[in-house]
């Protein structure tokens, strides 16, 4: 019966991920998939999340299926902090559903645009999160790429970007990194998300915006600056936004799928589809993380703190930045060495060959992608020296 069904070949970032766990180094460092680490290299608890987990373990109840839609405080307080203030919520023209995690609102969004627009076909980033290009081509498209990452300068090809962007057909789907580029590190600047939400509105694209990393670039607004400017100028778009990163609530599988639309009937009709979409895959979403996230959100004592906590985090991974710039003076310059400073976010694109990488794992327990992606949020007090050594050594080897 199964025969014909091939072995899986594995997860560019989970199954390293898995990988690592196995190593029994205890000089490891993983450097590989984007997981914010504390000093001492743990999984963090923030504290807001503690003093509301505990609050509501303290309230014990009947756990009854949440309606298909997800958890209605949830729904409100997420769409407030990925939206703000913004005359499209104030409008009622936006569809927000929970789902699980930001991958399980890109599927559902997903399935909702393969139904109803057919013949589109999706464009994503060169180079783009992996699972970008698997989530959609399962969902029945065909993916394809704009240029973006310039390996040259370490930065973004914004001309070329803009003018793909602007030759395609009406109704496709353009795949948009809110902030903090997974894998890259680089993003657009306020006036360039500007000229590209023009072009998106002039030739009648759907863009699909995703927020993974809402608050580990230039905070919890900045970071949404390109979602909240779709909505306030009336561009019909679907944002996935999540909660795995910026709460480490990895495994609760909280996020959210918004669709900004043109009239609160259409909203009424696209949450509708969504609803349905979601009861067909798996009837209703899950309640613990759901309602951590409201506490949080919606207690202000818990919000200031779950800020600063999140704040601080983003100075740690800053700090980094700078110690493996510094570090590898020696070894690189030019752009090559400022892009540890300039890329934004959880990640960095090393442009490390795939055997240098190799040769970084297999002599020195440093785990990064063979794409040459480094996850700066694993560097820490402790380990950044004996990384920044490693990379010394394949760099001087190279030479
Ligand atoms: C990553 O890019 O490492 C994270 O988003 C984790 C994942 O699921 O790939």
């Amino acid at each position: 019966m199964f025969e014909h069904i091939d072995a899986y070949p594995g997860d560019p970032i989970l199954s390293l991920n898995e990988d690592f766990q196995k190593d029994p180094r205890s000089n490891k460092v993983n450097l590989s998939i984007g997981i914010y680490f504390d000093d001492e290299g743990r999984l963090p608890v923030m504290r807001a999340v503690h003093e509301a987990e505990a609050a509501i373990l303290n309230e014990p109840g009947p756990k009854p299926y949440l309606p298909m839609a997800g958890f209605a405080h949830y729904r409100d307080a997420v769409q407030a902090l990925v939206f703000g203030e913004n005359p499209a919520r104030a409008d009622g023209r936006i569809a927000t559903v929970q789902t699980l995690g930001g991958s399980g609102a890109l599927k559902v969004g997903a399935d909702f645009i393969k139904r109803y627009f057919p013949k589109s076909q999706v464009w994503v980033s060169d180079p783009t999160w992996e699972n970008h290009r698997f989530i959609f081509e399962r969902a029945g498209f065909e993916v394809n790429t704009y240029p973006y990452y310039d390996e040259a300068t370490g930065g973004l090809k914004f001309d070329a970007m803009l003018a793909a962007i602007d030759a395609l057909p009406a109704k496709s789907i353009v795949l948009l990194h809110a902030c903090c580029h997974n894998p890259t590190g680089v993003d657009l600047d306020r006036a360039q998300w500007e000229r590209l939400i023009g072009v998106l509105q002039a030739r009648d694209l759907l863009p699909f915006v995703d927020m993974a990393y809402q608050g580990f670039g230039a905070g919890l607004d900045d970071d949404a600056f390109a979602v909240r400017e779709l909505a306030r100028r009336g561009v019909t778009a679907l944002v996935a936004n999540s909660f795995s990163k910026n709460f480490s609530l990895y495994g609760e599988r909280c996020g959210g799928l918004h669709v900004i639309c043109e009239d609160a009937d259409a909203a009424g009709r696209v949450l509708g589809q969504l609803t349905g979409s979601v009861r067909s895959n798996y009837s209703n979403p899950p309640t613990h993380g759901a309602k951590i996230v409201t506490r949080v959100l919606t207690t202000p004592a818990l919000e200031a703190s779950w800020k600063s906590e999140l704040a601080a985090m983003c100075q740690r991974i800053a700090r980094m930045r700078v110690a493996i710039h510094d570090g590898l003076r020696d070894h690189v310059r030019g752009e090559a060495l400022s892009r540890y400073v300039k890329q934004r976010g959880m990640f960095t694109y090393t442009g490390l060959s795939a055997a240098q990488v190799d040769r970084l794992r297999e002599e020195f327990g440093v785990y990064i992608l063979r794409s040459g992606r480094m996850c700066v949020a694993g560097l820490n007090e402790t380990n950044v020296g004996p990384v920044v050594e490693a990379f010394g050594k394949v760099l001087a080897a190279s030479k």
